[in-house]
C-alpha cells in the first residue's frame, strides 16, 4: 500500500547523497495523490516539522497522540487555530499521511473552499448525491481553512451537513482555520461569524482545540531567500 523505496515520503535518497524523487509520485502509490494533498505539502510531514515556540510543541504533541490514539470507529477530531503560518496544514498534512502509514487508515485532504466549489459545480450537475456521501463516510479527512471565505447561505449549509453528519457518525475531523472558535480572544473576527455556531460548538465536541501562535513561517523564508539574493 505505502511505498516502499521512500516509506511514503515521495523522496529517496540516492548512492551520492542527493535527494530524488521516488518513483511512486508518478504512479498511484503515490500517498500524496492517493490523499489529495495538494503539491506544495507533497514533502511535508510530521518528521520536519520543527517546533519551536511552546504553542508550537504543544501542537506537534497533540499531532502525535492524535496519531497514536487514532482510532477508525471513535469519531475523534482535532482542530488547529491560528494566525497564518503557523503550519496549521503542516500538521494537518502530516496527521493525514502518518495514519494512513502507521494505522492503514486512507484519509483526504480538503481545502475547504475548492470542495465548497466542486459541490457547487457537481449541484449544478446533479450529481451531487454519491460525491457527497463518500466525503461524509471517509473515515479522516482535513477541512483546510475553514471559514477563510464568507460563505453564503447554502455553503454555510453544505459545511453544517458534513460536520454534523461526521460528528454523529463518529467519523474524524481534522480542522484547520485561522479564527478562534471561543469568545474572548481579542477583537478578531470569530469562527461563529462565519459558518454556523452550532458547527462551531459541534467542532469542539469532536475533539481538541490546539491553538498555535507562532511566527509566520512564510514571512521569515521569505526574508531568508531574499537575504541569500544579495549575497
Ligand atoms: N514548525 C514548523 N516546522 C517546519 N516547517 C514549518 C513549521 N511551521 C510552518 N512550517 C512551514 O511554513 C509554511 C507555512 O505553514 P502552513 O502549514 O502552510 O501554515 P498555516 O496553515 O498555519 O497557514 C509551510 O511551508 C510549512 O511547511
Ligand atoms: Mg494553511
Amino acid at each position: 500500500m505505502v511505498c516502499e523505496r521512500c516509506g511514503g515520503t515521495g523522496f529517496v535518497t540516492r548512492e551520492d547523497g542527493r535527494v530524488d524523487l521516488c518513483e511512486c509520485r508518478f504512479s498511484q502509490e503515490n500517498v500524496n495523490v492517493v490523499l489529495g494533498i495538494p503539491k506544495r505539502f507533497w514533502d511535508k510531514d510530521l518528521d520536519n516539522y520543527i517546533p519551536e515556540t511552546e504553542d508550537e510543541q504543544n501542537a506537534f504533541f497533540q499531532a502525535k497522540a492524535f496519531v497514536e490514539t487514532f482510532g477508525e470507529e471513535e469519531g475523534e477530531s482535532i482542530t488547529f487555530w491560528g494566525p497564518p503560518g503557523v503550519g496549521k496544514t503542516h500538521l494537518a498534512v502530516g496527521i493525514l499521511k502518518r495514519v494512513y502509514k502507521e494505522k492503514g487508515v486512507r484519509g483526504f485532504f480538503f481545502d475547504t473552499k475548492d470542495l465548497i466549489y466542486k459541490l457547487k459545480l457537481l449541484i449544478e450537475e446533479r450529481r451531487t448525491g454519491r460525491t457527497l456521501k463518500r466525503i461524509l463516510d471517509l473515515p479522516l479527512i482535513v477541512l483546510d481553512d475553514l471559514g477563510s471565505e464568507r460563505l453564503s447561505d447554502w455553503q454555510r449549509e453544505i459545511i453544517s451537513y458534513i460536520i454534523s453528519y461526521r460528528y454523529n457518525n463518529l467519523k474524524s475531523t481534522i480542522v484547520t482555520t485561522n479564527f478562534p472558535l471561543e469568545e474572548g480572544r481579542g477583537s478578531r473576527s470569530r469562527l461563529s461569524e462565519r459558518i454556523d455556531p452550532g458547527t462551531v460548538s459541534r467542532i469542539y465536541e469532536m475533539g481538541k482545540v490546539v491553538y498555535i501562535k507562532g511566527k509566520d513561517r512564510r514571512k521569515a523564508g521569505g526574508l531568508k531567500l531574499w537575504h541569500e539574493r544579495d549575497r
